[in-house]
């Protein structure tokens, strides 16, 4: 039987997550707590989410072991995001993951948190497609925006990405100069709905411009700029408010397809278009990346909202690629691969 089980770890913003995923893609238990410790402060805290993850990582891991009714023995390695991300948060889940592996004496793999966003795609279940190498992914997130040529587990080529902020960042700090509650994002694209998407003219840095590479810092000025004409010490007419959030989602979702545009002309023969990360999660994005997607004729992928953003089930997936790939390649260690990563 060449089927195996991962218990993975995440922990390197404000999610503190774990999940238990078997290799043939079935997501045999996880657990995820959004830290609400950074409410107060309108953002996440660094130091505030390494101590939350300390906290809660091992009542967490406790839960999702009790509720899988799996014994240590039917576990076959511990995997956890190693970077890029808040390092106190790192520390916290790589450690906690380290000593499991150690005292059950099991195998420890790092993954990359950005290659895990890469792969979810590729979860049986989670895609109705079988997704095969190449294809081309954003990858949109409050961390990152980039845009990467996914040629196989370990291989991949970024063709751009942002010069300044990330998506998410410029919809969580616009969301915030119109009061909304953090995280920004998802209050923004509900308030957006509301509102008329025409009526301010916001600029779109780097449009039309060769290259994927992005910038959204000017845009989310822009929006202060604009805000500065009215008074901010009470709270903004809802329209008002409304008309902003619509005019500014859709000018960010037209600077992004833009400059995807450009990325797909950059490749050849990629399977699909797929997506990742939490700025995936909005649905008006969404949308237009599958117009896109249908006028060159490739299939469109996005992970249900729960794998967009944050989660253990994408570092337990990615630690099975490699794991796969390792037993491709002949690497085997014991019953299970040793990766010198
Ligand atoms: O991938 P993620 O959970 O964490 C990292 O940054 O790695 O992404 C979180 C980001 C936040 O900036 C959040 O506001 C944004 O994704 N986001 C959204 C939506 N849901 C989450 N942005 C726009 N629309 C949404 N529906
Ligand atoms: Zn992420």
């Amino acid at each position: 039987n060449n089927s195996f089980t991962i218990l993975a770890i995440e922990s390197s913003c404000d999610d503190t997550a774990c999940a238990l995923v078997r290799s043939d893609g079935t997501i045999i238990s996880e657990q995820i707590y959004s830290q609400k410790e950074h409410i107060r402060f309108g953002g996440v805290v660094p130091e505030i989410a390494a101590r939350a993850h300390l906290y809660h990582l091992r009542n967490l891991v406790e839960k999702m072991i009790n509720t899988s009714n799996l014994s240590w023995n039917e576990i076959d390695a511990v995997a956890a995001t190693c970077g890029p991300g808040l390092i106190g948060g790192v520390i916290v889940g790589s450690s906690f993951a380290k000593g499991l592996a150690l005292s059950q004496n099991k195998p420890f793999i790092a993954i990359n948190h950005i290659e895990a966003h890469a792969l979810t795609v590729r979860i049986p279940n989670i895609s109705n497609i079988q997704v095969q190498f190449p294809y081309l992914l954003l990858l949109t997130s409050g961390g990152h925006c980039q845009c990467i040529e996914v040629t196989d587990v370990g291989h991949y080529r970024h063709l751009g990405g942002t010069i300044d902020d990330a998506a998410g960042e410029a919809f969580d700090k616009v969301a915030k100069m119109l009061g909304l509650p953090w995280p920004g994002g998802p209050a923004l694209e509900v308030l957006a709905k509301e509102g008329d998407e025409d009526r301010f003219a916001l600029p779109r840095p780097l449009y039309g411009r060769p290259g994927c590479d992005f910038s959204f810092s000017g845009l989310k000025t822009a929006v202060g700029n604009l805000l500065s004409d009215y008074d901010t010490t009470v709270p903004l007419p809802r329209t008002l408010a409304a008309d902003i959030a619509a005019s500014f989602q859709k000018t960010i979702t037209q600077s992004i397809l833009n400059r995807l545009e450009n990325a797909i002309q950059m490749v050849s023969g990629i399977s699909l278009l797929a997506t990742a990360g939490g700025v995936a999660a909005n649905k008006y994005l969404r949308n237009h990346l599958l117009n896109l997607a249908n006028k060159y004729n490739l299939p469109f992928i996005a992970p249900p909202m729960q794998y967009c953003t944050d989660n253990a089930v994408m570092i337990g997936w990615a630690a099975i690629e490699i794991l796969q790939q390792a037993r491709q390649n002949h690497m085997i260690i014991d019953d299970i691969a040793i990766l010198p990563r």
